[in-house]
């Protein structure tokens, strides 16, 4: 079975889609300088399969280390997760977020140009749309107007493999455009693990639920949609996750360049996001309505066709199955992975 170097792969997104992986029969490596995770993740990981994961404390803008780790193992596929993603951060210290995010890029197509690995999937978002196409979003739609620096990392990140694959047609990548990923891994024992005051609609819940905030304050109840709270395609993580699986099938039997949305299809809003997790948790989640946050569409969806057709993928758990799943590793872990033995 193929080997597969997750970049960043002991975050959130990264730690789901090891599970995926390894459950699947794939080896998996794993290269993380912990920015925004911990070890503990990648030790859960091998709790949840009974497998090994090969673990690298790495930065990926590291060149002679990432080489040492192409050395080191046979890769045959790259997932780029590695990345910082605080969009008001971003705003805030955007040269931090252009040399990270660009930089380990363009780090790992140097040094696996250098090792002959030719295959890459790519962190993406639903964010490279911008502000202007109408919705639900489809892969043909050009990239829009981002509104932050984050944004811009990943539509100027997404030109550069199109340019790199365009240069080298052997080169094979798969840019996957997330769009609200949420939940955890129904085992409790990997979920995501915000630093400081989330930013995120879910993680802000699970720490009301638990107590750790007051009240959630909801951005804007007078859009203009069907209860005038803004919408967002939610996608659960282990979604998400097989979706990287089928992505990886794809890659290792085709080249050139595609892009796939990854989101359910089914805008939902804050209010039924809400009121969904109160009615299958049986909790309250204290709340007010405030103004609008800066930066916010009223709606954004996907049109999730082209990853059914060409991938066989389409989400299969529901928002129900994301909030429980939420609420069980929030409460298995109230403080995420601090406090725990490393
Ligand atoms: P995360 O922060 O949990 O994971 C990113 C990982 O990258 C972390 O483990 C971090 O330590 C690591 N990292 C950052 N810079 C690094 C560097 N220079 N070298 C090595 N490791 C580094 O975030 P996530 O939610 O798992 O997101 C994974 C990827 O998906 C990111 O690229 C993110 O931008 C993208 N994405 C996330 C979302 C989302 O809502 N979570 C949505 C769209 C896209
Ligand atoms: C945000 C980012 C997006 C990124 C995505 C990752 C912005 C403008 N966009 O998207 O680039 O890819 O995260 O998942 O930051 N909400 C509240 N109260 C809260 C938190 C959120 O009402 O305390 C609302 C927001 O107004 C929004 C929805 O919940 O309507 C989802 O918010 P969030 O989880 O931050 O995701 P996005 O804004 O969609």
């Amino acid at each position: 079975m193929a080997t597969i170097l997750l970049a960043g792969g002991a975050g959130y997104i990264g730690s789901h889609t090891a599970v995926a992986l390894l459950n699947a029969g794939y080896d998996v490596v794993i290269a993380d300088n912990f920015a925004n995770s911990s070890p503990e993740a990648v030790r859960r990981v091998e709790r949840i399969t009974g497998k090994q994961v090969r673990l690298y404390e790495a930065d990926c803008r590291d060149n002679a280390r990432l080489a040492q780790i192409f050395r080191e193992n046979s890769i045959d596929a790259v997932i780029h997760f590695a990345g910082l993603k605080a969009v008001g951060e971003s705003v805030a210290y955007p040269v931090r977020y252009y040399r990270n995010n660009i930089d380990t890029t363009l780090s790992l197509l140097e040094t696996m140009a250098d090792a002959g690995v030719k295959r890459i999937l790519f962190s993406s978002s639903a964010t490279v749309y911008g502000e202007e196409n109408p919705i639900p979003y489809l892969e043909t739609m050009p990239r829009g107007v981002c509104t932050n620096p984050y944004g811009w990392t990943k539509a100027m990140m997404e030109q550069i493999f199109e340019d790199a694959a365009k240069a080298d047609p052997s080169l094979s990548v798969v840019l996957l455009r997330y769009f609200n990923p949420i939940g955890a891994h129904p085992s409790g024992l990997i979920g995501e693990d915000p630093q400081g005051i989330p930013n995120n609609l879910m993680p802000y819940v699970t720490q009301v639920a638990i107590g750790k905030r007051e009240c959630l304050t909801v951005f804007g109840n007078d859009y203009d949609t069907k209860d005038g709270t803004c919408g967002r395609d939610y996608i659960h993580v282990m979604d998400l996750a097989e979706g990287h699986l089928k992505a990886i099938g794809y890659i290792l039997q085709h080249s050139g360049v595609e892009v796939f949305n990854l989101g359910t299809g089914t805008p939902v809003s804050v209010k039924e996001l809400v009121e969904t997790f109160e009615a299958v948790n049986g909790v309250q989640i204290r709340r007010i309505y405030g103004g609008r946050r800066a930066g916010d569409l009223p709606e954004y969806y996907a049109n999730a066709d082209k990853a059914l057709a060409m991938l066989g993928w389409k989400t299969e758990r529901s928002l129900a199955d994301a909030c429980r799943d939420a609420w069980n590793w929030q409460k298995q872990n109230p403080n995420g992975y601090r406090g725990v033995e490393t």
